[in-house]
């Protein structure tokens, strides 16, 4: 289970520019659900999946993981809990384009000390699951939209996550690309694991497996 209890995140905290993105958010994700993050642009969805995965800390408040409160997890740790855990999902991919797929899919793996074998393994059973197999030799400036978003995923799957987090996922992709991702996200969900989507897609609005809706307007959570 997460679980976030009364959240703050300040920016620029003490100065003229100081902002209150987040305010006081408190809510619990069970073990293998899916959570839709909602809210308009500049709402808080970004800063707070960046804080629930470990990227920036909040200004006060908790997020429990697996007992454990990663908002006080020194900056040493953040990575390592990250490449147990997690696996994220960005809107623009963040790839290496002059890369092959391959590489940039197990680029998760490299700190982990896997063998050859090992890799290869994990690698292929990423692709599998993103529907992307038949690229893994391309380079990554040759794909289209949709293939970089299923390398992407590849990428977040690779290490095997239980918690997957995804900003935006659709917001460049078109109506098929959209449907075809989540159709993955559904497949993730049966193999148990925790999704959680910052959106304003309205595709999501009918998936029968988004368990949670929050919805969030200038940093708090609204009903
Ligand atoms: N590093 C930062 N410094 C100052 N302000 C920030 C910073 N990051 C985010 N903000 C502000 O916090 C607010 C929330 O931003 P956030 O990116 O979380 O919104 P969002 O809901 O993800 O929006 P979008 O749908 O456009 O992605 C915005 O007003 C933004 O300008
Ligand atoms: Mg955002």
């Amino acid at each position: 289970m997460i679980k976030i209890e009364n959240l703050n995140k300040i920016f620029n905290e003490n100065t003229k520019k100081e902002f209150h993105a987040l305010k006081d958010i408190s809510f619990e994700i069970d073990d293998y659900s899916c959570v839709l993050l909602k809210g308009i642009s500049g709402s808080g969805k970004s800063t707070l999946l960046s804080i629930i995965g470990a990227l920036s800390k909040p200004t006060s408040g908790s997020i429990i993981i697996d007992d454990e409160n990663i908002a006080k997890l020194p900056d040493l740790y953040t990575s390592s809990f990250r490449a147990s855990k997690l696996g994220f999902i960005f809107q623009s991919y963040n790839l290496f384009n002059h890369l092959d797929v391959k590489s940039n899919v197990l680029i998760p793996l490299i700190p982990l000390g896997f063998n050859q074998t090992q890799i290869n393994k994990k690698v292929n059973k990423a692709l599998e699951l993103a529907n992307i197999t038949h690229k893994i030799d391309e380079i990554v400036l040759n794909l289209s939209g949709g293939e970089k978003q299923r390398v992407a995923i590849a990428r977040a799957l690779v290490n095997e996550p239980n918690i997957i987090l995804c900003d935006e996922p659709t917001a460049n992709l078109d109506l098929h690309n959209s449907k075809k991702f989540i159709e993955v996200i559904k497949k993730l969900k049966s193999l148990n694991k925790t999704i959680i989507i910052a959106t304003h897609d309205p595709i999501f609005d009918t998936c029968d497996f988004v368990d949670k809706i929050i919805n969030i307007k200038n940093g708090q959570i609204v009903e």
